[in-house]
């Protein structure tokens, strides 16, 4: 793999001479800077994230988005995350949409199938769970919003752990959850799905591939309205995040309690979140219990912000309270873009909470790349309980 661009080490706002794989592996080689990774290792991840997006990669930024893509606002095909957990250094994740542009959804899928092929050959990990999946995840004339995403977590060693994303809606919403738990019961998970609670749609379908100690599938919901009782009740894990915990993550990252010792001053004021939903996860390791390993609950604290230094302030205060030092999430920021947090809202696009058994709970916060647009800041909010659509 030879890469068409060069490398770009310096911060700056998306310049229209540049491609849009230069601008988004230069913000993932600083990404790897910030965490650690040696460069030999970061510079591979960037060839392999320029790959897995071609053609689009050699794509000028003054042209429009190749494509439209429900995996980012302003339809960069690229997304990364951090994973923070205390005393140890952050994992940088990236979410890419390998779909290639031309041709919608129907020809997106195979390329993107064509793409985790082509990493799993190359890094030697099995895609068996994903073949047995195919038929259902991509009919020939699939619905949105996606086709297939993969994730990349970028390790040390230069071999990431992979992840897709598959769109349980592919054969139409009315048959999503059919969908999800059929392909729970091809993968031996046969109670999960009654394990789920409620909610108002099945999002994503995702699976671990190569090597990961426990291999995970992993289903997200969409909850609409959400309030933070509703959500501290939503996890089935067994011995898992306990309400008071997921009820003050989700104030503080709505921005309902500037600071943990007001927690409980609220006297019952539990608005819901309008805007965008919430969102959770279930994932599930093994099928002897038919119980879920892993809760997730995913802010979408863009929506729920007047800009990206507020934002940045309650991923703070929530990092503060696992014990996880906020320096390299704020070193994060800086290294993709140079604008002002003050100037644009969604850079941090979600602030999510991840629990999995037997393992300390970590704090994940979503990071866009802004390649093509920065939402403007608002001025001031409506009452959050206010739907706004
Ligand atoms: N952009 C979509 C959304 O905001 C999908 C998405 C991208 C997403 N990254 C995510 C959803 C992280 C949850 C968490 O919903």
């Amino acid at each position: 793999m030879t890469p068409s661009w060069s490398i770009d080490r310096t911060i700056g706002a998306p310049s229209k001479t540049q491609t849009l794989g230069h601008f988004t592996t230069g913000q993932l080689l600083r990404l790897c800077d910030v965490a650690g990774l040696a460069r030999e290792d970061a510079e591979t991840y960037a060839r392999v994230l320029g790959a897995a997006l071609a053609p689009v990669d050699r794509r000028p930024l003054d042209l429009p988005p190749p494509f439209s893509t429900f995996l980012s606002d302003d339809h960069t095909p690229v997304e990364f995350s951090l994973a923070l957990q205390p005393g140890t250094a952050p994992a940088v994740r990236v979410l890419l949409d390998p779909g290639g542009g031309a041709g919608g959804l129907a020809h997106s899928g195979p390329r993107g199938l064509r793409v985790v092929r082509a990493m799993a050959r190359h890094w030697d990990f099995a895609t068996d769970h994903l073949d047995a999946l195919e038929d259902l995840f991509f009919p020939p004339s699939p619905a949105g919003p996606l086709a297939l995403w993969c994730a990349l977590e970028l390790r040390p060693g230069g071999v990431p752990k992979a992840k897709v994303y598959l769109n349980p809606a592919a054969s139409g919403q009315t048959r999503a959850a059919a969908t999800v738990r059929e392909a729970l019961r091809r993968l031996g998970h046969r109670h999960a799905f009654d394990a789920l609670p409620q909610a108002d749609r099945h999002l994503f379908f995702s699976l671990d591939l190569g090597d990961w100690e426990d291999p995970r599938v992993k289903i997200y919901l969409a909850h609409h309205d959400l309030s933070a009782a509703e959500a501290a009740g939503l996890s089935r894990t067994d011995g898992g995040p306990g309400h008071a915990e997921i009820e003050a993550f989700f104030r503080i990252a709505a921005g309902y309690d500037a600071d943990p010792a007001d927690l409980g001053a609220m006297d019952g004021h539990d608005p819901r979140l309008g805007r965008r939903p919430v969102q959770s996860c279930h994932s599930f390791t093994e099928t002897a219990s038919g119980l879920p390993s892993g809760f997730s609950l995913y802010i979408p604290v863009r929506d729920y912000a007047r800009h990206d230094g507020e934002a940045l302030d309650r991923a703070v205060v929530l990092l503060r309270r696992y014990g996880i030092d906020p320096a390299p999430l704020i070193q994060s920021l800086a290294a993709v873009t140079s604008r002002q947090l003050e100037d644009g809202v969604g850079l941090i696009a979600y602030l999510a909470l991840a629990h999995q058994q037997g393992k300390p709970p970590r704090v994940t916060v979503y990071i866009s790349s802004e390649a093509y647009a920065v939402r403007p800041p608002v001025a001031a909010l409506s009452p959050q309980a206010e739907a706004v659509h």
